[in-house]
């Protein structure tokens, strides 16, 4: 296998220059979401471990499970796995190309698909969050981000790219079960676009989801009260 060079390896997954930026950004949300090392997290879509590698590392040892479509971007995933002398904290690095067939016969307290259901089309999607719902604690969360803006289905490194209205998330979520929450755009998080003018940014909004009927408990109450100061914050900005 050809090994790619470092600043290539995440080009896979998005622009090579933001790739630092949006690492810090994933593990900062989740952080402040209430995440804990102790926790279970499901990795949607992670990439070459882009928001992967800080949190392993923050993790406690078999907490992280990583899914991947991709098998050339799952070989370059366990490179920086490797690379960043991460192995033994043993997350699970999974290639998948049908979620309505895996079972991991387990559950997860979080599960975070960032920047991954915009590469699903309809059905695709379906399947995803039907395997969330049979994956995901009673009491989790699963936080993804959509995009919401009125435009035309185009592709992305052979992948769909896709935007959706709320009501459609809306229904697709409730069909598998699911609710959602809008929390807002990415850039009320610290997420920043710089090549981007505000309005794709307000468009690229975070979803907390959760299963139909859940109620919060204390510390997801707290963290909401966390995760929306920060949103009041960044809005007065
Ligand atoms: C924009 S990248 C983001 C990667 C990672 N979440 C990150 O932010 O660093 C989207 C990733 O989702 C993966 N993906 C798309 N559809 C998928 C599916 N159905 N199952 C698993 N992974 C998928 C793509 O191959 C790609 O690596």
């Amino acid at each position: 296998m050809v090994q790619l060079p470092y600043g290539q390896r995440h080009a896979l997954v998005g622009p090579p220059d933001l790739w630092e930026q949006k690492r810090k950004f994933q593990y900062d949300f989740l952080l402040s979401a209430g995440l804990k090392p102790s926790h279970s997290l499901l990795d949607l879509g992670c990439g070459t471990l882009r928001g992967g590698v800080p949190l392993i590392s923050y993790l406690e040892e078999g907490r992280y499970t990583g899914i991947e479509v991709r098998s050339d971007v799952l070989a370059e995933a366990k490179l920086e796995l490797q690379e960043n002398g991460l192995e033994s904290k043993a997350p699970t690095l999974m290639l998948c190309n049908d979620l309505v067939e895996l079972a991991l016969f387990r559950t997860f307290d979080f599960a975070w698909a960032f920047s991954v259901l915009i590469h699903m089309d309809d059905v695709t999607l379906d399947a995803a969050l039907f395997f969330i719902s049979r994956h995901l604690a009673v009491g989790g969360w699963f936080f993804a981000n959509v995009h919401t803006a009125d435009r035309p289905d185009s592709t992305w490194q052979g992948l769909p790219l896709v935007s959706r209205s709320f009501d459609f998330y809306n229904e697709a979520f409730g069909r598998n079960a699911l609710q959602i929450l809008d929390l807002g755009p990415l850039s009320a998080y610290g997420h920043r676009s710089p090549r981007g003018d505000t309005d794709p940014q307000l468009y690229n909004r975070m979803l907390l989801i959760t299963r139909t009927g859940s109620q919060l408990s204390c510390w997801q109450y707290a963290a909401i009260q966390t995760l929306k100061k920060s949103l009041e914050l960044t809005t007065k900005e």
